[in-house]
This record gives structure tokens, C-alpha cells and sequence, in this order.
């Protein structure tokens, strides 16, 4: 059965929450401490969908993990450690899970089959498929006519070691790039991979944990092989910036908001929405914690303001890839047209992101005209009306819709928001408790 969020006019929203852990981090802390030497507490764990998936992949490559009061124990195998499948690897709807564990697998010696659900098949491959072939793994995966495209599932058949290579991805995506450097630790020297924009870093950063040798210069990554590493024993994850958007951007609209969000991830390649919101001029304010935290972490304070319309470049369009629904929202708010350039990528997430949000946001009464570049244009200013929007099944459209709801006129009905749970199943209560309860109530669908 599936579910629908009733959204009414919120009043201000108001208190201090924090979100879960990062999915990010967790797919990478996850993928590499089951290759490390030793044992790993990956503290807190999340709940979501995405990161059970990676856990499954894990699990079904021989690795032994235990769920013990919010803390997942991953005892890591070693980079020889993993065990041929003995059935298809269920990546469910996580696309960062299939991407990522396609690097680790082209390393291995066995075959396996990476597989998942319908989203997932609807999700482009060929973009680690080549890299990956091109260092000696065989990469198969479905072919459909018309295009030389390649989506799940995918057949692995692992060589070890690879070819090291030098590669240029034609899109900046830390999917990729994390691809590539996760199966450069079984290469025959260092593999580099240059991106046309920066993405975010996790992956470099948790390697770098792991004591494997990172260079960065500019936009090129490169990666040494590896034969043994450890991760410490204990390793924190910060609260997801990609999660706490919503509210961020909630707060920031609708008026006498005022919102703290405590232990929230401020890795600098993930906050380009809090550069964003500011220019638009809402109140952010964000203390960073004195630690040598490996990710940083820290309190964003958001209170709301007129906001303003403004433009988002394409270079800056990786560091806020996931938190442009909820921006096309603040964007709905603010006075004038907003820009958001070069948002192609958006097309290929969970679903056609551009499509959802955009024929989400007219039904509520929004102008929004797309590019035959995929640039945006959002005319802000004028309040939304409540309607019946549909989620399309995609997390983030779910949620960023419900925020569109606070902020409209009457009600809004936005249908299948139960996806929440790929990324943050905490969603509805934790908005709740900032704003009158009443004002969101979660239905059965009928239809
Ligand atoms: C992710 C990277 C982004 C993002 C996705 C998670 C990751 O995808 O949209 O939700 O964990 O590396 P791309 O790197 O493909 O843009």
C-alpha cells in the first residue's frame, strides 16, 4: 500500500533536529572497510534503503556484518577476501551502490551479476562500463535498440590486476570518479581520473582514512594500488546536508522560521546550497566543530527572509546536484527569475528530475521553463496553490514537493512519498516536530 503526504500552510517552522547519517559516506565507509584488514563500527547507521542495499552487496560478496544498537560492525576480508556470489547482487534502487561496487568488482577474479530494481534499470551504466573495460574488466550489461547506452543488470568478470589509465568522464559525477578509484586499488600502477567539474570527494577522503595514497591537483584524482589497509575502528558519519535541504530550504521560506540542524555533513563539495540560499538572502549561519574530523561537521542555523531571485552556473551545479529540487522550490519564493544552468544530469537520477519537479511546481501554479540545454528558469515571487502532485516514486521530488506544500495556498496532495525511505525515512516525523503537526498528514492511497 502506498502512501500520500495532505500538506497544508505551514506556519513557521521552528527547533533544532538532526538528520540521519550521510548515504554518501556510508556507501563508501561501507564498501571499504569490508576490503580493509580488521573490524569497523560505522557509527551512527543509517536506515535508509540505499545504504541496506550496499549492506546486501556486501553480505552476498562473503562479508560478515552485525546491526547491534545503531552501530554496524563490518568485519573487513581484506582487499583478497571477497567471495564470488553465489547469486545476482541486489543494488535494489541505489544507482551509488551499483556504480561503486562495479569498481570494486572489476578487481576481483570471479564473475558476478549486479542487479536491482525498476528505477535502477532505468539507470545509465555505460558511463562506468567503458572506464572500467578499458582497464581489462569485463563489463556486460543490457543492451536496448536504438542506443549504444548499457543499464542494469550488470555482468562483472573482475581481472586482477588492472590497467592503470588516465581517464575523462564526460560528466562530472562522483559515481564515477569513485568507480574508477575504488577498482584502481587493484591496478598495475596509479590511475587517474580528471573531471570536467568538481564532484564531491568522499571517496578520496575515506581512502584517504584507509592510508591509500591520494593525489588531487586541480581536477584530476589519482589513486596508488593498495594490498592491505585498515580503517580506524570507529568511524563517525556525519548528519546528510543532501537530507537536511529540505528543511534548510523550508525554513528559509516560509516566514518566522527558524531552524538548527546539529551534526550535519559541511564537506565544502556538498554546500554549495547554503552559498545559494545566502546569495538569495536568507539568514545562514554555520559553525564548523573544532575536531580533526576527517569529514567536517558542524551546526547550520537557518531563519527566513524575502529571498531574491538568482543564478546557478553549471561548474557549480555537482555540489548541489541532489539539492536541486529543493532549490527549484526556494526558487518558487523567491522575487524575480531564477537561473539554474547545465542541469542535464537531473534527467537521470531515481526519475526525469526536470520533468517531475517541473510538472510538480506548474500543477501548484509556478512558471518554470526548461532549456533545450536543460537550463532552468523558475519565475518566483507569486504563492503556489495547493494540488495533487505526483512523487513519480523519487525521493527527493517527494520531499522537495512537500516543502512546496508549507509554502502553498489551500492543500496539496503529493502521491507515493513512502520513497522516502531510499534516503531519509525519518523525513515526516522530523518535519513534523518543527512545524504544527497537523499540518502534514500521511494517507493510504486509494488508487
Ligand atoms: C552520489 C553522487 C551523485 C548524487 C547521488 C549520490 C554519490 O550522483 O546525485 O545521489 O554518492 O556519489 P553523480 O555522481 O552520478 O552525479
Amino acid at each position: 500500500m502506498s502512501l500520500n503526504a495532505v500538506i497544508a500552510n505551514a506556519q513557521a517552522l521552528r527547533g533544532d533536529v538532526r538528520v540521519p547519517p550521510d548515504k554518501a559516506i556510508t556507501h563508501r565507509v561501507l564498501l571499504l572497510s569490508a576490503v580493509a584488514a580488521g573490524s569497523t563500527e560505522i557509527v551512527p547507521w543509517s536506515a535508509a534503503d540505499d545504504c541496506h542495499a550496499t549492506l546486501a552487496v556486501l553480505q552476498g560478496l562473503g562479508v560478515p556484518t552485525r546491526l547491534t544498537e545503531g552501530r554496524m560492525r563490518v568485519e573487513g576480508v581484506g582487499l583478497d577476501g571477497l567471495t564470488a556470489p553465489a547469486m545476482a547482487l541486489p543494488c535494489g534502487e541505489s544507482g551509488t551502490t551499483m556504480r561503486l561496487s562495479a569498481g570494486l568488482l572489476a578487481g576481483q577474479p570471479f564473475r558476478a551479476v549486479l542487479d536491482g530494481g525498476p528505477s535502477l534499470h532505468q539507470r545509465p551504466m555505460q558511463r562506468i562500463a567503458e572506464p572500467l573495460i578499458q582497464m581489462g574488466a569485463t563489463v556486460e550489461g543490457a543492451a536496448r535498440p536504438g542506443t549504444t547506452e548499457r543499464y542494469p543488470p550488470l555482468t562483472i568478470h573482475g581481472r586482477r590486476p588492472l590497467t592503470a589509465i588516465s581517464y575523462r568522464p564526460a560528466v562530472a559525477s562522483a559515481q564515477v570518479k569513485s568507480a574508477i578509484l575504488l577498482a584502481g586499488l587493484f591496478a598495475a600502477g596509479r590511475t587517474t581520473v580528471v573531471e570536467p567539474a568538481a564532484s564531491r570527494d568522499h571517496t578520496e577522503r575515506v581512502l584517504g582514512q584507509c592510508g591509500v595514497v591520494v593525489r588531487r591537483e586541480g581536477l584530476a584524482v589519482s589513486v596508488e594500488p593498495a594490498t592491505r589497509f585498515r580503517l580506524p575502528e570507529r568511524v563517525t558519519v556525519p548528519g546528510d546536508l543532501s537530507s537536511a535541504a529540505f528543511f534548510l530550504t523550508a525554513a528559509a521560506c516560509v516566514p518566522g522560521s527558524h531552524v538548527d540542524i546539529r551534526e550535519v555533513g559541511l564537506n565544502p563539495t556538498r554546500t554549495r546550497l547554503l552559498d545559494v540560499l545566502r546569495r538569495m538572502g536568507a539568514s545562514i549561519d554555520v559553525e564548523v566543530a573544532e575536531n580533526d574530523a576527517w569529514e567536517p561537521c558542524g551546526r547550520i542555523r537557518v531563519a527566513a527572509r524575502p529571498l531574491r531571485a538568482t543564478t546557478v552556473e553549471a561548474q557549480d551545479v555537482p555540489a548541489l546536484i541532489d539539492e536541486i529540487p529543493a532549490l527549484m522550490v526556494a526558487a518558487c519564493c523567491a522575487n524575480g527569475i531564477s537561473r539554474v544552468q547545465g542541469v542535464r544530469e537531473l534527467r537521470v537520477k531515481e526519475t526525469d528530475r526536470i520533468r517531475s519537479m517541473t510538472q510538480g511546481l506548474a500543477r501548484m501554479g509556478a512558471t518554470v521553463r526548461v532549456s533545450v540545454n536543460d537550463d532552468l528558469e523558475i519565475e518566483g515571487g507569486r504563492p503556489l496553490t495547493g494540488a495533487r502532485v505526483d512523487s513519480e516514486g523519487d525521493h527527493r521530488t517527494a520531499m522537495a514537493l512537500t516543502v512546496a506544500g508549507l509554502l502553498a495556498e489551500g492543500s496539496t496532495e503529493v502521491t507515493g512519498v513512502d520513497c522516502v525511505g531510499k534516503s531519509f525515512p525519518e523525513f515526516f516525523d522530523l518535519l513534523q516536530s518543527l512545524t504544527d503537526p497537523a499540518t502534514i498528514t500521511l494517507v493510504e492511497a486509494t488508487e
